[in-house]
């Protein structure tokens, strides 16, 4: 375990599609913010994870650019932050290999996520797509992570990370730190706003329920206009009212009020002025990122220059784990 001044946290994200309001709410927002907080914080995007499932070439490396110029423009720091494309740092698929020989089928066959996926690419239930959760603990145990900031969702699999290092330092004595999930109290799990008890995703197949952060103003206003809520009008938070309540943790997320505040806000207001004012914040709230997201993404060159040079710094802290490792498990370095 390497013995740093400042806690490190590590996250990484998916890069098959334009990111959501839930990437964004659940966790990229909250992640710019902890670069002032007094993390070394490591950020990557997690294209080997986005190959489980099958991608167009061509859309891979876009929405790999793409997500890299969105980071940036949403204040990423790369003064006080590590921020680099998963595939450019070989250190992951290595330390994965040897973790896949440390993780049991029983444990990986209980992973939600690899059971939702297999259900929905029922065609293509590869190797990859059951082993995920060993090259994620890879990614985030190279870089002795004490907190992975995540979304609810990915919640399993950082246990299942804490599982793999504490099996891996019980066997050969004190090699990875074991990492703590780090949940937001708003903005967790935000739920596709067509079917407010599926998460919003970037794969959903009806657009309606799901919020790019580069969708424009009319389509933000138009798709909060049209969200599912239950037949009531009252906006309150309560059990049976998943619509409203999601609406409301939206809100909550970008407004930072509380739900008290909100039901006061709207009290006598129905959901008809609830919803495109839930819209309107998420409007303000996105439109000077876009702004800026638009002059980064047209600079190639300085995007390409920004991404490979970010890949020696990451890969340096990954070696040092990765030869630690390769010496206790008895390979030759
Ligand atoms: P991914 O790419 O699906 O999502 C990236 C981040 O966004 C969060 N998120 C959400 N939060 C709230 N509501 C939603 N609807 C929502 N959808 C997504 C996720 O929880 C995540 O924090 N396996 C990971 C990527 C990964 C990773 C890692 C994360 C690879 N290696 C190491 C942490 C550490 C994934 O697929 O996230």
């Amino acid at each position: 375990m390497e013995n740093q001044e400042k806690k490190r946290i590590l996250s990484m994200y998916q890069c098959t599609g334009t990111f959501t309001l839930g990437n964004y709410l659940g966790a990229l927002r909250n992640h710019i913010k902890l670069q002032e907080e007094g993390y070394d914080c490591v950020y990557a995007l997690a294209d080997l994870h986005a190959l489980t499932v099958r991608q167009v070439p061509a859309g891979l490396r876009k929405y790999t650019k793409e997500a890299y110029a969105w980071l940036l423009a949403m204040g990423l720091d790369l003064e006080k932050t590590v921020f680099f494309i998963q595939s450019q740092v070989p250190q992951h698929s290595q330390l994965a290999w040897i973790l896949n020989c440390y993780t049991q089928f029983g444990e990986l066959s209980r992973m939600t996520q690899f059971k939702d996926k297999s259900a929905k690419h029922a065609d293509n239930i590869n190797a990859g797509l059951f082993t995920y959760p060993c090259l994620m603990a890879a990614d985030i145990l190279l870089y002795q992570a004490d907190y992975v900031p995540v979304g609810a969702d990915q919640k399993q699999h950082v246990e299942i990370a804490r599982d793999i290092a504490e099996r891996f330092n019980g066997i050969y004595g004190g090699t990875f730190t074991v990492p703590e999930p780090m949940i937001p109290k708003h903005g967790a799990r935000v739920m596709s706003l067509q079917n407010p008890l599926s998460k919003m995703s970037k794969s959903d197949e009806n657009q309606n329920g799901n919020i790019s952060v580069l969708d424009d103003p009319d389509t933000i206003m138009r798709k909060f206009k049209r969200a599912k809520t239950d037949s009531g009008s009252e906006v309150r938070f309560g059990e049976g009212k998943e619509g409203v309540n999601n609406l409301m943790g939206i809100y909550a997320a970008v407004t930072g009020k509380s739900y008290e505040e909100i039901e006061r806000e709207f009290a006598g207001k129905g959901y008809g002025e609830f919803k495109p004012a839930v819209a309107e914040a998420v409007i303000a709230e996105l439109r000077p990122i876009q702004e800026r997201y638009r002059q980064i993404v047209a600079d190639k060159a300085f995007l390409e220059e920004t991404y490979r040079a970010q890949a020696p710094r990451a890969q340096a802290i990954a070696q040092r784990t990765l030869s630690r490792v390769m010496k206790k498990v008895g390979l030759v370095i």
